[in-house]
């Protein structure tokens, strides 16, 4: 009965150590320490040969006994444990999906490219093509071709930037309308977007840089109803079907007849207000039939084609589009003016 007595210390012990271990590692060193190579019940078992052989099946029995115990006492630890473990992973892998996401900031478009892409819109869907030009530009495009001829005032260098005698800061979007004339055929049907230079001190109204969108249509009998229809087009797309164009008689070098052409004031709609100076009209830009003397100068003939022309000011067409006072507001760059625009 020794045996019994060895057992039964050997399992005492081992639930009372079962009862502290609280880690895998703990109870594998419980399992080895009882039941493996050298373990105590191995031990145990394999000393059977030593007691009387009557006494033996008992013996084995209660090892077994013992053993099964324990074991089915491991096995509900080793559950627990990893029972545990399995929490503890959740709760370190847990999404709180509650909590306020990062604030990602989002880049909005310019006023600017804003209108620039309306208008674009707006002409391309007219059937016109978007065609670009060079800022730094010969003299030959930017003054000679467009009918400004040598010692115009245009050409004052109080006005325009010089690079070198014949290269300058192209000073409107109108060269382009040269430049595609020589390389294109009639029908020609486009629009010429981009920035433009001219040596003006910063104002509310005047920026040394600034935009353009500059339009140009040449074929058989293009009138100025079709530069009416296309300018009224523009504007209802742009402003609201309430709105209509005036032309007044002007000069322009590049055009004859030329115009300036006034919008329904978008402030007032006609009735007159601070921002038309009470007159119900708002300018926005110039435009005409292309002068003769431009389309000769460009290789086209004047007697089978006529063209109509106009250039716009984008900065002016986005103040009025969105309310803006001060043209600088467009130049500095301060984000929070910025993003309160979008495109609608
Ligand atoms: N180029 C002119 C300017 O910068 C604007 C302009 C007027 C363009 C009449 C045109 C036009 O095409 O026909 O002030």
């Amino acid at each position: 009965m020794e045996m019994q007595e060895q057992l039964r210390k050997i399992q005492e012990e081992a639930l009372a150590q079962l009862a502290q271990i609280d880690d895998k590692a703990g109870l594998d060193a419980l399992k080895l320490r009882l039941m493996g190579k050298k373990g105590e019940l191995t031990l145990l078992r394999r000393s059977m040969g030593q007691i009387p052989a009557e006494d033996r099946p008992k013996a084995g029995q209660m090892i077994n006994e013992v053993v099964a115990a324990l074991t089915a006492q491991m096995d509900a630890l080793d559950e627990r444990l990893k029972a545990r473990e399995q929490e503890k992973k959740l709760a370190r892998e847990a999404i709180d999906v509650t909590e306020p996401r990062k604030h990602t900031p989002i880049g909005m478009q310019h006023p600017i490219s804003l209108v620039q892409d309306q208008m674009l819109g707006v002409f391309t869907s007219m059937g016109f093509d978007v065609v670009e030009g060079p800022e730094v530009e010969y003299d030959l495009y930017n003054f000679e071709l467009m009918n400004i001829p040598k010692n115009h005032p245009a050409r004052d260098a109080q006005d325009t930037f010089y690079i070198e005698d014949n290269v300058v800061l192209r000073t409107h979007t109108s060269p382009v309308q040269a430049r595609t004339m020589l390389t294109r055929k009639p029908p020609i049907r486009i629009v010429c977007p981009g920035r433009v230079y001219r040596a003006d001190e910063v104002d509310a109204t005047h920026s040394p840089v600034f935009h353009q969108m500059e339009g140009l249509v040449v074929g058989e009998d293009v009138t100025m109803a079709d530069l009416k229809g296309t300018l009224d087009a523009f504007a209802q797309k742009l402003f609201g079907q309430d709105v209509t164009t005036r032309f007044r008689p002007s000069f322009f070098p590049f055009t004859e007849p030329s115009a300036e052409v006034d919008l329904t004031c978008v402030n007032c709609h006609g009735k007159g207000c601070r921002v038309c100076k009470g007159t119900g009209w708002i300018e926005v830009l110039g435009a005409g039939m292309v002068n003769p003397k431009v389309l000769e100068m460009c290789g086209i003939d004047s007697r089978k084609y006529s063209g109509f022309a106009f250039g716009v000011g984008l900065e002016r067409i986005a103040m009025l589009r969105y309310g803006i006072t001060d043209m600088r507001a467009l130049f500095e760059g301060d984000v929070r003016f910025l993003s309160q625009f979008r495109d609608d």
